[in-house]
């Protein structure tokens, strides 16, 4: 390490994609981000195209190296981490995608899911992956790009192709790591963290697994090596002839949740972060040790460094939270997210009324595909104050029924919190949230924690940190949040937003 060296990390996001240069103090030199467009070919589907997403990575790299006046050769590690579970095919002929990549919230593999759960194969999903049969995760996903996938918008292909095409090896499946990876490499990898996100991946095992691949029709050919997150073997260098006209070891990445985890460091067992983006993902490390969830939660798989074995997490994925808040938007309820913290300041309280945002069904802990966005307690003096406020308040309670099942899990009380994410800028849900699930609330002064996790991942790998010490001195507190609310009030509150819940459960019919 030299004083004149950094590490690049590629954030890749659902909304869109960042790179962000970081010094050896982990702080922010550069940041560049370009937004992607949502593809919703019917409702319910969700795709991006991922040649503009391997377009959009080239631009913010090259940009933000300029706004730094930083050449590729300063960089010694590059890291990407990336929205899980979205899942890309590709020829490996000319290196196109066969379909736009079908994206996280898809919810296009619902009944196939279903009919899972009918095939009695929860239990053993459950046992293998640590995952929920959702049609979140990838299998699914790509069981239907192999077999459904309109033949019109692949390159050259009929779906039979595709398959035959797979067994050889000469189609590809990846998530958005691996296709980021294989451009910038040239090679065919993804890391323990985003293959556990698969329902392909054992993860106890650390193998893709042959009953799941012959379950979901997936040749194992076309499946991608698994390597650690942090990788001192390195998962190959950019190309001096390709677009940064350097050769730069790509030695580290992870799913952006787990990224989170480990930019906020928490690389022990018990400790914990909520990431408050579109949807919220709260990890909990617990070491060495798969807990199986007895509550509803995920086990997955935390970070793995290099001839070090897997960390595991538990998690609790919940699907909506700032999402929530940018349909606040859409119904003109706000003109901004930034007022929401003033709205719902100047009232006491919602009045009795409850928002539940399961506009997508309900991720953890209840697993409801059917679930559907409900509001209960309105009168005729509800005004929009209360709405937004029980917007937010809704943010806050979902992430105490994840904190809840994860304190049963792991029968650790929490007594910290570490959170980041967009919408932790706003102090008032920084305050909400303490005062609701009724311990600390703390947050960094670096929020980008999702990037300098896996810019960690890279620079460890290649001696630029040299250990996990290093970097705990780097992390920085901007504000402590302590709870403030009567307890019992906290209480009484959060069991009438259970039974809000239990109204907005199983709303949806076929055809809704
Ligand atoms: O599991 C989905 C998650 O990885 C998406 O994260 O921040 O891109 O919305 P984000």
């Amino acid at each position: 390490m030299t004083a004149n060296t950094y590490v690049g990390a590629i954030d890749q996001g659902t909304t869109g994609t960042r790179f962000i240069i970081f010094d050896h103090r982990g702080q922010v030199v550069a940041n560049a981000y370009e937004k992607h467009e949502q593809i919703y070919p019917e409702p319910g589907w969700v795709e991006h195209d991922p040649m503009e997403i391997w377009e959009n990575t080239k631009a913010v790299t090259t940009q933000a190296l300029s706004q730094a006046e930083i050449s590729p050769d300063q960089l010694e590690a590059i890291g990407v981490t990336n929205q899980r579970e979205t899942t890309v095919l590709w020829d490996a002929d000319t290196g196109k995608p066969v379909h736009n990549a079908i994206v996280w919230q898809d919810r296009r593999t619902t009944e196939r899911v279903e009919q899972l759960e009918e095939d009695g194969m929860t239990e053993t999903i459950r046992s293998k992956t640590g995952l929920e049969p959702d049609a979140y995760f990838a299998a699914t996903k790509a069981e239907w790009l192999l077999e459904e996938g309109d033949p019109i918008k692949m390159e050259r292909a009929r779906p039979e192709d595709v398959q035959d095409r797979a067994k050889s090896g000469d189609v590809l499946f990846g998530t958005i790591d691996s296709w980021l990876i294989y451009n910038l490499t040239g090679n065919h990898i993804t890391e323990v963290t985003n293959a556990s996100r698969t329902m392909l991946y054992n993860i106890h095992d650390l193998e893709w697994d042959d009953e799941l691949l012959e379950e979901f029709g997936i040749p194992r050919e076309m499946l991608p090596e698994v390597r650690p997150s942090s990788d001192e073997n390195t998962y190959g260098t950019t190309d001096p002839d390709g677009f940064l006209e350097a050769e730069v070891p790509v030695a580290g990445a992870l799913g952006d949740q787990q990224a989170a985890l480990f930019g906020q460091t928490c690389f022990d067992a018990g400790d914990a972060k909520n990431t408050y983006g579109t949807g919220s993902f709260f990890l909990m490390n617990t070491g060495d040790e798969a807990v199986t969830s007895d509550h509803g939660l995920l086990t997955t798989i935390g970070f793995q460094r290099s001839g070090e074995p897997v960390q595991y997490a538990l998690e609790g994925s919940i699907f909506v939270t700032g999402a929530a808040i940018e349909w606040l938007e859409d119904v003109d309820l706000i003109d901004d997210p930034s007022e929401t913290a003033e709205l719902a300041r100047s009232v006491d309280s919602t009045d009795g009324v409850y928002v539940v945002p399961a506009f997508t069904g309900l991720g953890a802990p209840h697993w409801d595909q059917r679930a559907r966005g409900t509001i209960v307690g309105m009168t005729r003096g509800t005004r929009k104050e209360h709405l937004v406020r029980a917007t937010l308040e809704s943010i806050a309670y979902q992430t105490r029924d994840v904190a809840e099942a994860m304190e049963a899990d792991s029968g650790i009380e929490m007594t910290s919190l570490k959170v980041d994410g967009g919408a932790v800028k706003n102090n008032f849900l920084c305050q909400l949230q303490s005062d609701i699930i009724g311990s600390e609330i703390v947050r960094p002064i670096v929020d980008e924690t999702t990037a300098l996790g896996s810019a960690y991942a890279a620079g460890l790998a290649v001696g630029y940190w040299n250990d996990l010490e290093e970097l705990r001195d780097n992390w920085r507190v901007d504000r402590e949040f302590e709870p403030e609310m009567d307890r019992d009030l906290a209480d009484r509150r959060y069991d009438r937003w259970a039974d809000a819940v239990d109204r907005a459960r199983d709303w949806a019919r076929d055809g809704d």
